[in-house]
């Protein structure tokens, strides 16, 4: 039987951490069990930084962007001794349950944490979208809706002056992100690290769209292709505009969740500690074709992802 349930976020922030939050501490009280909160993920855990999470201390989070427990990525939970030496601190401090938030780099540690015995459920969050078992992160829907207001402002000028625009959005080793907010924001390229860059179909194609009429060129580029500048470089002179480029960076990890990840955050906390009051440890919860499930840890990373090249095609096809 479960007394206590912590809960930490860790990796990089992504909007809905809170709602995320607030339902595992809420679910856990409605089932009469106490909830701790970790500040600064395993980084907090190794300090024994706790904060006791009450129904009233997580009200008016929900729709608030960051993470009230704040986040951290930490080197010293890679090591054996750090993983060791949080299971004695959770021991101490009677928690005898853990929701960790994050991605995939924060589901090993909590992988690790399950192998020694720690009661632990995954719940995954980051704007990169690149967990598999589930459909989508938490966090990844803000993102795109973010990218695609700054770009959709973008075109405004784009258009105006004749201009040729570089977004460079988040995602050093996936273009999920870069993908939807190429294909919703009518881009005419997206570069992503899955698929290799061929700057003369990029020049040919862009030469051929001006031609025709077209007032602004976007391409969407996801920032583990290379730097925006670089791509720049690449292109000046091999097409017929002087290229000006955005980086989104971390804006996009800031904001308030949309209404999607939401209600995304508040079934998957729920699913989480409702997973961990009935015993159930070592797994992560996701959202597959519209229902909560519920899958080994190690699906995150070990479970093969693909980008839906389809949709790269659509961009190709719908930006002619
Ligand atoms: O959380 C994911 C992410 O935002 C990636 O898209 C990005 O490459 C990375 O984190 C940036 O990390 P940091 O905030 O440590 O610079």
């Amino acid at each position: 039987m479960i007394h206590r349930i912590g809960v930490l976020t860790s990796g990089g922030d992504a909007p809905g951490m809170n709602a995320a939050i607030r339902a595992v501490t809420r679910t856990a009280i409605y089932h009469g069990i106490q909830a701790v909160g970790i500040r600064r993920g395993y980084e907090g855990l190794l300090a024994g930084d706790l904060v006791p999470l009450t129904r009233s201390s997580v009200g008016g989070i929900i729709l608030h962007g960051g993470t009230i427990l704040r986040t951290a990525r930490c080197d010293a939970f890679m090591r054996a001794e750090g993983v060791n030496a949080a299971v004695s601190i959770l021991k101490e401090n009677d928690i005898d349950a853990l929701a960790v938030i994050g991605g995939d780099g924060s589901f090993h540690g909590a992988k690790e944490l399950a192998d020694r015995g720690v009661n632990v459920v995954g719940i995954p969050a980051t704007i990169d979208n690149d967990v598999a078992g589930t459909d989508c992160t938490i966090g990844f829907d803000t993102a795109c809706n973010t990218a695609l207001e700054c770009i959709s402002k973008l075109r405004d000028t784009a258009s105006s002056h004749d201009r040729m625009f570089i977004v460079e959005v988040m995602g050093r080793h996936a273009g999920y992100l870069a993908l939807e907010t190429g294909l919703a924001c009518g881009a005419e390229f997206v570069l992503v690290p899955e698929l290799p860059v061929d700057l003369d179909a990029i020049s040919e194609k862009i030469h051929y769209a001006k031609q025709r009429g077209k007032t602004h060129s976007l391409i969407v580029l996801a920032e583990g292709v290379m730097h925006a500048s670089e791509l720049a470089d690449k292109l000046k002179g091999r097409c017929d505009y002087d290229p000006r480029i955005v980086v989104l960076g971390h804006l996009q990890r800031g904001g308030a969740p949309t209404c999607f990840d939401t209600v995304l955050s508040s079934r998957l906390g729920a699913a989480a500690a409702e997973a961990l009051i009935a015993g159930r440890s070592g797994l992560m919860v996701g959202r597959v074709h519209g229902r909560i499930v519920e899958s080994p840890l190690e699906t995150a990373w070990t479970k093969k992802m693909h980008l839906d090249e389809d949709m790269r095609h659509l961009v190709d096809m719908l930006s002619i």
